[in-house]
């Protein structure tokens, strides 16, 4: 559907505008009640979450590229149906080709709270035919309100194998890293990405003081990010197995290359995953991941 297709579909939501880069990636621009979210239909990427009187909630690269098949650096990419490097054919793009996918709108709700919910959805096809998955597909339902809430859900209908991981993968926005933490992460396990060990956290709060790239096994559903002794945000994740956690920090900003040199220090990805591989079998096989941001 075209921007003003879309325009004349959704005309009775009075709260909802919709936009085109100038190169050619739709978002639209959801006022709900209590607070104001973009989302791009190219990935069901939400790319801004400002509730009413508050700052932005959300980091999004200032060099972040709007083209058609580019990942956008910042706000919440989603990764599926795989997380990292895809397991068997390193050929295959890093995260997944749902974050670089055009999504179509099934519905927007408003809701008596006020909120505005947008569900979106992407049709699986082409090579998981092979695996014989006569339907596959992934729904991500936004809601715009007092929180930011993202679900995914996985649909395979009629399949019989087919493995897949998932991430939501949230930038979110900081004032300065190294004055932040992130608590709710005590006693848990998690494997560093960067030594390639497996270790425990011990302190209570995770601290950032250089590059971080851990994957927190089966961690609390409630996290909390703390900016000088004050909570800044509130996590709450359902239907992960793992949360990882994010931060370039001075030498990888620098390889990346729509990330700023300093962008390190304002940012820190919380991401809800599901990264043991998921192999179902026969039949409809649904299965959801969410996370709230408040
Ligand atoms: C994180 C991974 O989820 O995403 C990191 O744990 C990775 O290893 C980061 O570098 C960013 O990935 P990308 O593909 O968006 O550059």
């Amino acid at each position: 559907m075209n921007l003003s297709q879309l325009k004349s579909r959704f005309l009775n939501h009075e709260n909802i505008n919709f936009l085109s880069s100038a190169q050619g990636l739709v978002k639209l621009i959801v006022c709900s009640h209590h607070s104001t979210g973009v989302i791009h239909l190219q990935g069901a990427h939400v790319t801004s979450f400002v509730p009413k009187n508050r700052k932005e909630f959300l980091w999004l690269s200032p060099l972040a590229k709007y083209k058609k098949g580019k990942p956008i650096r910042g706000g919440i990419p989603i990764c599926w149906p795989w997380f990292g490097a895809h397991p068997s054919d390193p050929s295959l793009p890093q995260h997944g080709f749902a974050r670089t996918s055009i999504f179509e709108i099934d519905k927007i709700t408003d809701l008596n709270d006020g909120s505005v919910t947008v569900q979106l959805s992407l049709q699986v096809r082409g090579d998981y035919l092979k695996f014989g998955v006569l339907s596959f597909y992934l729904k991500v339902q936004i809601n715009v309100g007092v929180s930011l809430t993202v679900t995914m859900t996985s649909v395979i209908d009629n399949g019989y194998s087919i493995p897949w991981s998932e991430a939501i993968h949230s930038y979110l926005a900081v004032d300065d890293i190294q004055n932040t933490s992130l608590f709710g992460l005590r006693d848990t396990r998690y494997y560093n990405q960067l030594s390639g060990q497996v270790e425990c956290q011990l302190d209570d709060s995770v601290y950032f003081d250089q590059e971080i790239d851990r994957i927190y096994k089966q961690p609390s559903n409630l996290l909390t990010v703390i900016y000088k002794n004050k909570n800044l945000l509130k996590i709450q994740q359902s239907g992960s197995d793992a949360t990882v956690i994010w931060n370039p920090w001075v030498n990888k900003a620098k390889l990346i290359q729509d990330f700023p040199d300093q962008g390190y220090q304002n940012m820190l990805c919380v991401e809800a995953a599901n990264l043991e591989t998921r192999d179902q079998r026969s039949g409809k096989q649904e299965h959801s991941i969410s996370q709230m941001i408040s």
